[in-house]
């Protein structure tokens, strides 16, 4: 064994406050100290299993360590491990040519990046690319697009140290341009006076401000509108075709770039390839990660036939832009998944967990709101279904006590606190694991909420 690899394996839970004050996070919630991983179970120092229905951050649609994933790493491995962006690489052409075919038909041309924020960032540069004029970004209440910081306006390439203007230059200023308008969260709408039954007067009231917004409330042309076609961290909202086309409408009437944050629902978590397949909605730009290199980093940009998209001028590059263990671990991802249909799986097994999950909401009314769209899915716990006061420190208690039961949830939305619990397990869950979820999910909903 190497020698690193048995450090680690023979590290002690004791020795755990020796390293603590060695290291520095930005963020996350506490979990358990996790050592390995097979299928969709994980096991922690102590050697106990946990079933983990967070796909560590819903990056592992094939679970852990995927025995056909680490076969076609380990061969791409001994024959390189990195290339820079800037060399002309085989899985590059392959893998942007597998996305195009998969996602829709105007989606055509893709750029790889490294993370889920400067992947985001890199949409908001083309659109300004395709609108120069505008100077303003609507995002929605509740969004999540990553953490990263603009960082152009801190780098020679948004100067003329070059002796001219590179592509920085073009959007080093654009960092606070955001307004933020209200998402359609039907279960908890953001208007005072609204009726909380009614989805389309939500969507209704929701498209109206988005439309005021963008001709009353914004002090220049806007660029871009950037959404994430269902809101994941903010609480596993799901918006209606019918918001969501209406959204695609007023983009278009007003010149405005859509990019949908696809990085949760891309690759099948909703059923679907995207989305865009799933609505039969198309935006202009597509933003992909988290899953995409089942495990591996990687994130992509796609753009539509309709607009422009980056030239080499330096606007968005990064050292580890084309890493071809990633896009061989995204290709075969892609491959697996099409030969053993794992989109019906996802319909399948997360249509049974939805209506397992409905069911239990006769013996739990705290469980305010099942949302469920293959396995994207989020209950939402309440003190008091008819008040829907959200229950914070309730789903807290969910998780933890999930912990001693075996089963990992996460755990999402805004306000005061998160009160919607996730349950968003690989895609290759069976049926039969599925009821082993429900089983741990129900014995711990009884210790905590009896
Ligand atoms: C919808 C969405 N967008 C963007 C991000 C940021 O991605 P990353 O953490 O890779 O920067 C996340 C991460 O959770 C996300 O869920």
């Amino acid at each position: 064994m190497d020698t690193i690899i048995k450090q680690i394996m023979d590290f002690k839970k004791e020795e755990i406050p020796k390293y603590e004050a060695n290291l520095m996070l930005g963020g996350g919630t506490p979990g358990v100290n996790l050592v390995k991983g097979e299928n969709i179970y994980v096991y922690d120092i102590k050697g106990e299993k946990y079933l983990d229905c967070t796909s560590q951050s819903w990056a592992l649609h094939l679970g852990y360590s995927h025995p056909e994933i680490n076969q076609a790493v380990k061969e791409q491995i001994e024959l390189s491990n990195h290339f820079h962006t800037g060399f002309f690489t085989v899985p590059r052409y392959l893998l942007a040519t597998k996305i195009a075919e998969i996602f829709p038909e105007k989606m055509n041309r893709v750029m790889f990046t490294i993370g889920g924020g400067v992947s985001i960032e890199a949409a908001l540069k083309i659109a300004i690319i395709n609108r120069p004029d505008a100077h303003n970004f609507i995002s929605l209440f509740g969004g999540y697009h990553g953490t990263s910081f603009m960082t152009t306006g801190a780098s020679h390439t948004g100067t003329r140290s070059m002796g001219k203007y590179l592509g920085g230059a073009t959007i080093a200023h654009f960092s606070q341009n955001f307004i933020r308008v209200p998402a359609p969260y039907y279960y908890r709408p953001y208007f005072e006076v609204c009726n909380k039954d009614d989805r389309d007067e939500v969507d209704r009231r929701c498209l109206q401000e988005l439309e005021m917004q963008i001709k009353y409330g914004s002090t220049g042309p806007v660029a871009a509108m950037v959404m994430e076609p269902l809101q994941a961290s903010g609480g596993q909202i799901i918006f209606s075709k019918n918001y969501i086309q209406g959204v695609r409408d007023i983009c278009t009437k007003h010149n405005i770039i859509l990019i949908w944050d696809c990085i949760q629902t891309a690759f099948g978590r909703m059923g679907d390839w995207s989305a865009a397949n799933h609505y039969g909605v198309t935006p202009d730009i597509m933003v992909l990660g988290k899953s995409m290199g089942s495990g591996y980093p990687i994130n992509a940009v796609v753009v539509s036939d309709d607009i422009e998209g980056v030239k080499m001028d330096g606007i968005d590059l990064h050292t580890f832009g084309n890493n071809q263990v990633s896009q061989v671990a995204a290709l075969k991802q892609i491959e697996i998944m099409q030969r053993d249909n794992i989109l019906d799986n996802v319909k399948k097994v997360g249509g049974y967990l939805k209506d397992e999950l409905i069911k239990l909401q006769k013996d739990w009314p705290q469980m305010g709101d099942v949302r469920a769209v293959g396995f994207h899915i989020g209950v939402e716990f309440v003190k008091d279904p008819e008040t829907r006061e959200p229950d914070y420190s309730g789903v807290r208690k969910i998780r933890e006590v999930g912990f001693k039961n075996n089963i990992i949830f996460g755990l999402g939305g805004t306000g005061k606190g998160k009160a919607v619990l996730k349950i968003k397990p690989p895609l290759i869950t069976t049926k039969e694991q599925a009821d082993e979820i429900l089983e741990k999910y129900t014995k711990t909903l009884k210790e905590v909420l009896g």
